[in-house]
């Protein structure tokens, strides 16, 4: 029966044990005895191996998810005579390991502070096919991306022309750049806004651009690569993509008066399902929309289509990624609804929290779960996920039913936290940070250490050992 607490997009399950089509990663079914097994392995033997709260990733819908966005994209633009590059977003997730994942699939891999840099270098990949990010590079972050090579690194402000060409002339080298302009186009989930200017720290204006390039074009010590916008994340329409396409497109024509403009990067953004009520569209539909968008602008200004480059993260890894919890409390709390009747939510108390996923806190992001250590044929309640933390804004899952048995003891795992989940992980509370595992064909192993209690007390230069 559903429950008045429940919003409107969230409906009782028919079976509460179901796993939602395109919410879990590929590997992710229910094992004879109702266990949870992903990509052949049990996640009870995983939360024993290697403890909860766990980050466990789908190796193979990883990297097949690489492999397809790439083929989208070479597909989409070979058919309108142009090519593709496609760099994976390091901010959603990244370890040496993923690194090599994408490279295999030939992505590039994009990274925003010195830290992501030294993680892709240490991984191998070639670094002339990396793009560096970021609105206030340190000069350490220039140094080193200069020096070894990086493939291109997108400026953001007037400033960082002059910043990046005097690195390079202390290297004698050349650097290849782009620059980012704010499109005044602002993406989000279901809608897209396109105005003249967009409030925001990002890019430069679409105006100041023709004499920014001068700029760029003027120094021997930088070569331009093209023009950047990225407008927004979690986005589920094409619309967006195809309009910033058109805009960047007219600037892109005019600057081709001045001289080469070899590619056009759109940036990343592509949306993924993190509930059943979640609808993005495919990834090839969005390319073969964008691909539209950017024939019909060629067409427009009689010029050719440019390579064209794009950087999505969260379509990359997050379905791949599903958290394993352990249930330690469970509490019914009643409270009167809008209409003056009384309800019941159960608060289902996690090991974790917003210290390994801060998205509902930090943005509402809405989640779903299941239980699985077992199914059961019980009745689905509406539940609330909660963390271990000091804090009610603590919400693992917002909104989700589960059967009304859920007990401590039980295992939930919790899909689609593959992006921004780990990446944004925390110590609050002097919380480890918990490990991540991949899995493929039947077997595990660590891709990032987790933390231990010792290691947050080695980074406190009082604390005593218990023998002194
Ligand atoms: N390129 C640029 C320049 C970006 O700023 C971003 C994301 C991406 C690519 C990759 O976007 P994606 O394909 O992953 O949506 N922490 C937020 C998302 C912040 C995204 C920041 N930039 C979240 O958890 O939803």
């Amino acid at each position: 029966m559903s429950n008045p607490l429940a919003p409107g997009w969230l409906a009782p399950p028919a079976d509460a044990n179901a796993l939602a089509p395109g919410v879990w990663s590929m590997g992710a079914v229910r094992a004879s005895d109702g266990v949870l097994t992903i990509a052949g392995v049990d996640v009870e033997a995983l939360a024993a191996k290697y403890g909860t709260p766990l980050y466990i990733v789908d190796e193979a819908d990883a990297r097949s998810r690489a492999a397809s966005t790439r083929t989208a994209f070479d597909v989409a633009l070979a058919a309108i005579g142009s090519s593709a590059r496609v760099y994976y977003a390091g901010k959603a997730f990244l370890c040496t390991e993923v690194v090599r994942w994408v490279a295999d699939a030939g992505l590039g891999v994009d990274v925003a502070s010195a830290g992501e840099l030294a993680v892709a270098l240490a991984a191998g990949i070639d670094p002339a096919r990396i793009g560096v990010h970021g609105n206030n590079k340190s000069g350490a972050l220039i140094d080193r991306a200069v020096a070894a090579g990086v493939g291109s690194i997108v400026i953001d402000s007037e400033l960082e022309i002059e910043r990046i060409a005097a690195t390079a002339q202390l290297q004698r080298t050349r650097q290849r750049v782009r620059l980012r302009i704010n499109s005044g186009i602002h993406a989000s989930t279901h809608e897209y806004l396109a105005t003249a200017h967009e409030d925001q720290k990002f890019g430069v204006p679409i105006e100041s651009a023709p004499r920014l390039v001068a700029a760029i074009r003027a120094s021997e010590h930088l070569e331009f690569l093209g023009l950047h916008s990225h407008i927004g994340s979690q986005i589920f329409e094409a619309e967006g993509f195809a309009e910033a396409a058109n805009r960047l497109m007219a600037l892109h024509a005019e600057l081709l008066d001045g001289g080469p403009v070899p590619e056009l990067n759109l940036g990343g953004g592509f949306g993924i399902a993190y509930t059943a009520a979640d609808d993005p569209l495919p990834i090839a539909e969005i390319a073969r929309r964008m691909a539209g968008a950017l024939a019909r602008a060629a067409a427009a200004f009689d010029i050719p289509v440019p390579v064209i480059a794009v950087e999505p993260g969260r379509s990359i890894i997050g379905p791949a990624g599903t958290t394993l919890y352990r249930v330690g409390m469970v509490k019914p709390v009643t409270v009167d609804t809008a209409d003056g009747e009384r309800a019941t939510r159960l608060y289902v108390s996690v090991d974790g929290g917003m210290s390994d996923n801060v998205r509902p806190s930090l943005y509402r992001a809405e989640y779903s779960a299941r239980i699985a250590s077992r199914t059961s044929d019980a009745d689905p309640v509406l539940v609330r996920v909660a963390g271990m933390h000091c804090e009610a804004g603590d919400i693992v899952v917002r909104h989700e039913y589960l059967p009304g048995d859920v007990a401590p003891g039980d295992l939930l795992a919790v899909p689609a936290t593959g992006a921004y989940g780990w990446a944004m992980a925390s110590n609050y509370n002097w919380v480890p940070r918990p490990p991540v595992v991949a899995v493929l064909a039947g077997a595990s192993r660590l891709i990032v250490r987790g933390e231990s209690i010792d290691d947050l007390l080695a980074r406190d230069p009082g604390a005593r050992s218990p023998r002194d």
